[in-house]
């Protein structure tokens, strides 16, 4: 029995007004959803609801608006992606409380969609005013949250609602909770953790957290150049928070402690510009020269990583290996990436990865499908990494 409630606790819900937070805070360019995964995630929450016959009230944020309703960040927009997404008609009411949202709640039939506008237009939102989650509760009968991705948030709509209305978690919520708990909550060992990207103050308690929990800890991305530089290594111009010498080195005894090995790269693919097809060669660690900067992990060190993936009975990743958004500094991410699907597939690995850069490097690989799961979730994703409690997820325990 999982430790939350789920749908399949939830009973009889014909006719029932059923608010479901999800996250449609998708990335949009000229009007246009670029990237539908979350609003495809949420679809078999929707779908099952609404096949019981319940009023599916959806609630969600979209950007950070700062200074109340706005059309740059309505949700009117994305209902219509939504509507296409799900293949399906989904109502749009132009405000999340009050007499437009009451109405529209009136309006509907039994299994129909509707999606209220933006719940950031309201500042009570994001300070969890207990008078605006009861505006917010006036709509529905039951709250059901599959936005796993702004759990992070201890929002009306993310946190507050599940202590005024029956609450349970959607089958997103769910599918990323089993999985994170496959990946690090209870994993089968040995566990890999592959942690990269620019900086290393962004993913500090992340670093502490993981080398207490896992077997290897592969360290990659313009993070490693401060893991090098703490332990005296040169890394020419490569970007580098020398600053954090101290708390690299905390980080690399800690694991000591623990028994945790730390993978540096052993060599490094240099280039004197950072620009897709600049000139580069591939160094040894310790040659890379005054005015180089190491934009991507070399093979040797690719070969490594791929000889712990091989010895890994879980892998979690975050973050990528080199600059992969740039051409030809992709190379060390896809390899690893496809390494990793390949074990999946072959049933010899658990595979679990999140994070904004992360999502986006695996599907330029082309394997985030053979991964166990991949969450959609940014911070949310790694603050639970990070092992700390996640608002939105600790309300809907048992
Ligand atoms: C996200 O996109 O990471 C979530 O939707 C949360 O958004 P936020 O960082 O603006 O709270
Ligand atoms: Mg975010």
């Amino acid at each position: 029995m999982a430790s939350f409630k789920t749908l399949d606790d939830i009973g009889a819900v014909s006719g029932k007004r059923v608010l479901v937070r999800v996250d449609l805070n998708v990335p949009v360019a000229d009007g246009k959803v670029t990237d539908a995964t979350r609003i495809e995630r949420i679809a078999p929450t929707i779908a099952e609801l609404s096949k019981k016959g319940a009023k599916v009230i959806l609630l969600a944020h979209f950007g950070r608006p700062k200074d109340g309703p706005s059309a740059e960040f309505s949700l009117e927009p994305i209902a219509r992606a939504t509507a296409e997404v799900l293949g399906r008609p989904v109502g749009f009411a132009a405000d999340c409380v009050g007499d437009k949202a009451a109405e529209a709640v009136a309006a509907m039939k039994d299994g129909d969609v509707l999606l209220f506008e933006n719940t950031r237009f309201y500042r009570a939102e994001e300070k969890n005013e207990p008078a605006f989650t009861e505006k917010l509760a006036a709509n529905g009968d039951i709250y059901v949250n599959d936005a796993f991705s702004a759990a992070h948030r201890a929002h009306a709509s993310t946190e507050g609602l599940a202590r005024h209305l029956p609450a349970y978690a959607g089958r997103t919520m769910q599918a990323e909770l089993d999985a994170l708990e496959k990946g690090l909550g209870n994993p089968v060992r040995p566990v890999v953790a592959i942690v990269g990207g620019a900086k290393v103050s962004t993913k500090i308690d992340l670093l502490m957290n993981l080398v207490k929990k896992v077997d290897a800890l592969v360290i990659g991305g313009g993070m490693a150049n401060t893991f090098l530089a703490a332990r005296g290594t040169d890394v020419g111009k490569s970007l580098c928070e020398h600053d954090l010498a101290g708390t690299a080195k905390q980080i690399m005894i800690e694991a000591a402690e623990a028994g945790c090995a730390i993978i540096l790269p052993a060599d490094g693919v240099v280039a004197k510009e950072f620009k897709a097809g600049a000139a580069s060669e591939t160094v040894a660690i310790e040659a890379v020269p005054a005015d180089g900067m190491i934009l991507d992990v070399g093979a040797k060190t690719v070969q490594s990583v791929n000889d712990w993936i091989d010895r890994a009975a879980t892998l979690v990743w975050n973050g990528p290996l080199g600059a992969f958004e740039i051409e030809p500094f992709d190379r060390a991410t896809v390899a690893a990436a496809k390494h990793a699907a390949a074990r999946t597939k072959a049933g010899k690995l658990v595979s679990v990865a999140g994070g904004g850069d992360t999502v986006a490097a695996l599907n330029h690989a082309g394997v985030a499908d053979d991964f166990t799961y991949v969450s959609t979730a940014g911070g949310a994703f790694l603050e639970w990494m990070e092992g700390k409690p996640l608002p939105g997820v600790e309300v809907l325990k048992r």
